[in-house]
């Protein structure tokens, strides 16, 4: 049943408004490029919940005509999509895919007919195999192949695209996918990960360089914050907190925006680069704004002694790490488990400004959205609405917010869960490809045509 709402407060009048996606979760086409290690992950039983893999996912790249419509028809003023690195260099460096490039070439001709500005993320995710094979983001050499391929890739588009992304969330990707093996490429190796979030923070700062050099401008990251909340006053409990704030937060944040690691993960990392001073300036070149991804906060506490792993999320935490996250309880949960606290981004906002002061950049959220069944998504709106006017308070506050992505435009494949978790504000039939408006779409509609008109 449809609530009724207050419209939303008025957001500044060149606001901007997008919607987001990655090439891996929703293309398809994957005989069309070079493999990925998400295609090696999802071809090993068990690594996807549902069994799935994105071989074919929303078909998108046959289909974009279709999408692109839909995200002009929604009246957002930009798109959010990744480039797949192995759709334009199948083997991650070297011969590069003519076909490859012309899909992206067609997709942002398209969408600027539509009006819609394409902002592209050059990585999210999908390392391409061979890459992979020769070490992957263990190894430094990977952050100078990524500065070669986005150098390709601001060749061939670079003319129409007014706004960049390096990568999406290094920070879930050297967690998930190298210290906890969840998602591709599979690495258990803890703290041994660490590397890799230098590796691809470096692989950052010398495609700045890289895009720089090409001509275009207007370039950020897209990483994931949340604030983490101590489980409660005890001294511990903050200091498990601290450290979980340093590892999901401050271990990207820092050196992006001071040029400086958290001293804590200087230690960890020790001798293993070689010339970190160095690294760190090409690491915090100036960038033009600053993306954060938001979905939840975390609560956290010391670990709980002689207990075994953890469950949280879906994940399964070894008992060895010094913290545990608990469970924040009486709020709304998502399909996906995930607590439903706007304030949260508020307070999220608001400590970025304390704790980087002018030398924040403005800032975008370049993903916020939640995992429902159905078509008729209240709760989705619920969620959106909510985060929306936490949004405008940070705003009203003095945090200087220049755009709102929701994640997602459509059904897409959730990684380690497959096609079981739905984010999309278009729901999308994976056996006949069929695009359904979900109430939130038209809501979102709505509230963007209240919101007057765009530059
Ligand atoms: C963040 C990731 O960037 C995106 O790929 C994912 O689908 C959403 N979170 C939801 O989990």
């Amino acid at each position: 049943m449809a609530t009724t709402r207050a419209p939303l407060p008025r957001f500044p009048h060149d606001f901007l408004w997008g919607v987001s996606t990655s090439a891996h979760q929703i293309e398809g086409a994957a005989d069309e490029r070079g493999p990925s290690v998400w295609d090696a992950f999802t071809a090993l039983p068990g690594n996807v919940k549902d069994g799935t893999t994105a071989a074919v996912a929303c078909d998108h790249v046959r289909r974009y005509r279709e999408d692109v419509a839909l995200i002009r028809d929604l009246g957002v003023g930009a798109y959010r999509f990744s480039v797949s690195w192995p759709r334009v260099l199948p083997r991650g460096s070297g011969e590069v895919s003519g076909r490859g490039l012309d899909f992206y070439d067609r997709l942002v001709d398209e969408l600027c007919a539509a009006g819609v500005r394409p902002v592209p993320t050059l990585f999210h995710w999908d390392t391409p195999l061979a890459v992979e094979e020769a070490g992957g983001w263990l190894v430094r050499d990977t952050a100078h192949r990524f500065a070669e391929y986005a150098a390709v890739v601001a060749d061939r588009i670079g003319d129409r695209v007014p706004k960049w992304i390096t990568l999406n969330e290094p920070a879930e990707h050297t967690l998930l996918g190298h210290a906890l093996g969840r998602h591709a490429p599979g690495r258990q190796l803890l703290f041994d990960a660490l590397p890799v979030a230098h590796h691809l923070l470096l692989a950052h700062g010398l495609a700045v360089g890289a895009l720089r050099a090409a001509g275009v401008g207007d370039i950020g990251i897209a990483n994931s914050h949340g604030p983490t909340w101590p489980a409660s006053d005890a001294a511990e409990d903050r200091e498990a907190a601290d450290f979980y704030d340093v590892l999901l937060n401050r271990l990207f944040s820092d050196p992006l925006i001071t040029g400086r690691y958290p001293e804590v993960i200087t230690e960890l990392l020790g001798g293993e680069v070689p010339d970190l001073d160095a690294d760190l300036e090409t690491i915090s070149r100036p960038l033009d704004w600053y993306g954060i991804n938001f979905y939840q906060p975390t609560k956290v506490g010391a670990p709980l002694p002689g207990t075994g792993p953890t469950e949280f999320s879906g994940l399964w935490l070894p008992p060895e790490l010094p913290f545990s996250p608990r469970p924040i309880e009486g709020r709304p949960l998502t399909a996906f488990g995930w607590p439903v606290v706007p304030e949260a981004l508020t307070e999220l906002l608001l400590t970025f400004r304390e704790r980087y002061g002018d030398r924040l950049p403005p800032l975008v959220v370049t993903e916020n959205g939640c995992s429902y069944e159905g078509l008729d998504d209240q709760d989705r709106i619920a969620y959106l609405d909510g985060h929306l006017r936490a949004l405008h308070e940070a705003m009203a506050a003095g945090v200087d917010v220049r755009g709102y992505f929701v994640w997602s435009l459509l059904d897409n494949f959730e990684w380690a869960e497959g096609h079981g978790q739905r984010f999309g504000l278009v729901h999308v039939d994976y056996a006949t490809q069929e695009r359904t408006p979900k109430a939130s779409y038209g809501w979102l509609r709505g509230e963007l045509r209240g919101q007057g008109p765009r530059p």
